[in-house]
């Protein structure tokens, strides 16, 4: 296994797989949170979310989101779909996505959260192993928890305008690309600002691969092709995964 330094030199990428259920990476826990939050570095971990997982996910993901209607406002504690072209109202970020947020797996079906839990379950143990923490599926009655969001940027424009995060409690954040480079999609990517480096995953990171970021680094995700026409009900497009670890009350 290896690790080398990318064209930027904030980019470090680092041979992983997922062993029975259990992401392992060339490098231990401790240094790869050290090379995060120390060295500043955007870490990719390589092709650990095998392709067939992704695709099957993807599928039940969109089926489910063809049953429910989208929802008009953010339920932290349910399940839920949501369109957005819109502008946030602290930070002032536009964006345009459809956003799937899974905050109570259980409540949904076997074989929907089946492949969720394929997915997630493997990310809350290498958040915990990397955090030294220990967040599980769970709401409490207060205080943060994990909010496992899919996340779908349409061809044709979708996009996330400039904003933050604030580094506590989350620390550090995980991307998840889940459609393919070239075939899905061919332009949109997460960019870093990184104490004014500019760092574009532009061609980075690919289908399977996880993105670790330290969680205050301002980011964008720039726009998709805008030679394509926009459809909210696409299935191309770039398609990926978020664990967010945050207080909705906070
Ligand atoms: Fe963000």
């Amino acid at each position: 296994m290896t690790i080398k330094a990318a064209s930027s030199g904030r980019i470090a990428t680092i041979d992983a797989a997922l062993v029975e259920g259990r992401i392992v990476a060339a490098f231990d826990p401790a240094a790869i949170a050290a090379k995060v939050m120390d060295e500043k570095k955007i870490v990719v971990l390589k092709s650990v979310f095998p392709e067939t997982l992704l695709s099957e996910l993807r599928d039940a993901v969109i089926a489910w989101g063809r049953e429910i209607e989208p929802a008009p406002i953010d339920d932290f504690r349910g399940n839920y779909h949501r369109r957005r072209a819109m502008v946030s109202r602290l930070q002032q970020a536009p964006h345009v996505f459809h956003d799937y947020n899974f905050n109570a797996m259980p409540d949904l079906p076997a074989s929907l959260a089946d492949k969720l839990y394929g997915l997630f379950e493997p990310l809350r143990q290498l958040y915990n192993a990397l955090t030294s923490n220990d967040v599980e599926f769970a709401i409490p009655d207060s205080g943060p928890y994990p909010h496992p969001q899919i996340l779908h940027y349409p061809n044709g424009g979708g996009f996330f305008g400039r904003h933050w995060h604030n580094l506590v409690p989350q620390r550090l954040g995980f991307i998840v690309v889940l459609s393919e480079h070239g075939r899905h999609f061919t332009r949109g990517a997460t960019v870093f600002d990184i104490d004014g480096d500019i760092v574009d995953m532009e061609g980075q990171q690919m289908l399977g691969d996880i993105c670790i970021w330290r969680y205050d680094h301002h980011h964008w995700v720039s726009q998709s092709d805008l030679g394509c026409k926009f459809d909210w009900n696409a299935v191309d497009g770039r398609w990926v995964a978020t664990f967010a670890y945050f207080d909705p009350a906070g």
